[in-house]
């Protein structure tokens, strides 16, 4: 853990959050912005990315965890290393390239020490004489890069904590961790693997802005009403002159933002737990009966038998956030990585996975929805990242000290720690009272 360098704020973080409503300086204000890296992104689970990134050994992806650039190694013994991107000598990042294969070891471009997979020092250049009675060699483990403090891996998701204690991976995602069975199970040989590469868009806002849109169900349908509104015009065009009177799916995955009103989003349900994690239950009914999808339940129904395949198709999800970086829709094999980059600016990688054994069409119907739906080429995206920027903008002048989380407040029904928006109140802005809930607790330590 890196030195606290504003160590005073954290006593005045109460003053700033009401139960019902956040002062606005929690968005804006850069000392808070880095409270929130060293008390919360760089202390808790932070997903790095997916062992099928890193098959071979000596394969690498660069990280950002916290405000620490990282690197994801696969090791020779197999296993998963997540190093500091800084070398021992002169602090030269180890690995420049987004991604690659390091070899055999990792070889420092500035004067060539050479590092093991784990970090450990193998090799300085003439050490027995540049070295001799310095304390600086082999055995000093100030000479080797610095590893994160801890590395565990879900289902092939790996995610590493700077922080030397804590909750384990498992304790820390409690039963937020079904993003990753839901999505796993769903695939006949219950594993997947992910689409190199993602879409990456900075954001001109603060990273809390995106967590608290991805569980609002009262935006979509009138944030992307304009583009759901043409989408279903053309969806009806399309379909009076097909013999069967359907359009193409695709065209369904867009019209759905205006045929689904706010009042069916009041139908939705979210589940909200500690740490911040929550669930949007409601599944977006893409189980349709056509050829391709009876083709997957086939394979599925031989490989878990009937009963484990309702229980496995019928996991009612349509979202879940694991607070505070990862925004996962299992369902349709997505997810979304958030990278604060500074208090007004945020990496958002979109991340897409195939599920292992189906059929390539299962796969190409979930890419639509990637492409349709969450890439920066849709304007479903753009019309989110309007708002983003929108509300940032409107949160640094001084037209208002407060945000506004009071939808169905003092309606929620809490149980053992556990909030749930009561029935017909699925816009509830629950999940956003539950983030900053989680987000006080941190930032008090
Ligand atoms: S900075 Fe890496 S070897 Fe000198
Ligand atoms: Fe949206």
């Amino acid at each position: 853990m890196l030195q606290e360098r504003v160590p005073d704020l954290s006593r005045s973080v109460t003053s700033l959050v009401e139960p019902d409503r956040v002062r606005r300086e929690v968005y804006t204000d850069p000392d808070i912005f880095e409270l929130e890296m060293q008390r919360i992104h760089e202390r808790v689970w932070i997903y790095c990315g997916h062992l099928t990134q890193i098959p071979k050994a000596g394969d690498y992806y660069t990280v950002q965890v916290g405000c620490q650039p990282m690197i994801m190694v696969r090791k020779s013994d197999g296993g998963v290393a997540v190093l500091h991107n800084r070398c021992p000598h002169r602090g030269n990042m180890i690995c420049g390239d987004l991604k690659g294969n390091t070899g055999e070891f990792f070889r420092c471009s500035y004067h060539a020490w050479t590092f093991h997979h784990d970090g450990k020092l193998k090799n300085i250049p003439m050490m027995e004489s540049g070295y001799q009675g310095t304390r600086f060699g082999k055995g000093n483990p100030d000479c080797n890069v610095k590893p994160a403090a801890r590395v565990e891996v879900y289902r092939g998701f790996v995610f590493a904590s700077l922080a030397k204690d804590g909750p384990s991976l498992k304790e820390f995602l409690g039963p937020a961790i079904v993003a990753f069975d839901d999505m796993c199970d769903r695939a006949p040989e219950g594993e997947v693997e992910i689409v190199p590469n993602c879409f990456r868009v900075i954001q001109r806002s603060n990273w809390k802005i995106f967590m608290e849109n991805q569980l609002d169900a009262l935006h979509p349908s009138v944030t992307h009403q304009s583009t759901g509104r043409a989408a279903h015009e053309v969806e009806k065009q399309i379909a009076k002159k097909t013999r069967k009177g359907e359009a193409p799916l695709s065209y369904h995955m867009l019209s759905a933002f205006a045929t689904v009103t706010i009042d069916k989003w009041d139908g939705f349900q979210t589940i909200n737990y500690p740490h911040g994690h929550s669930i949007l239950t409601g599944y977006m009914g893409l189980r349709p009966q056509d050829p391709d999808t009876l083709a997957y339940d086939k394979i599925m129904i031989k490989k878990y038998g009937k009963k484990r395949f309702e229980e496995i198709i019928g996991v009612n999800i349509h979202h879940v956030l694991v607070y505070p970086g990862l925004s996962v829709q299992s369902p349709l094999q997505q997810l979304r990585a958030v990278r604060p980059l500074g208090v007004d600016r945020t990496l958002t990688e979109i991340w897409h996975f195939r599920l292992k054994g189906a059929p390539e069409a299962i796969y190409r119907r979930s890419l639509a929805y990637y492409n349709l739906v969450n890439s920066p080429a849709t304007l479903i995206n753009a019309d989110d990242l309007e708002n983003f920027w929108k509300c940032h903008q409107g949160l640094a002048s001084e037209g208002g000290d407060w945000v506004s989380f009071h939808r169905h407040y003092g309606r929620d029904l809490e149980k053992n720690g556990v909030v749930e928006s009561a029935p017909n109140m699925g816009t509830s802005e629950a999940p956003m009272r539950n983030q900053m809930k989680a987000w006080v607790q941190y930032l008090q330590g």
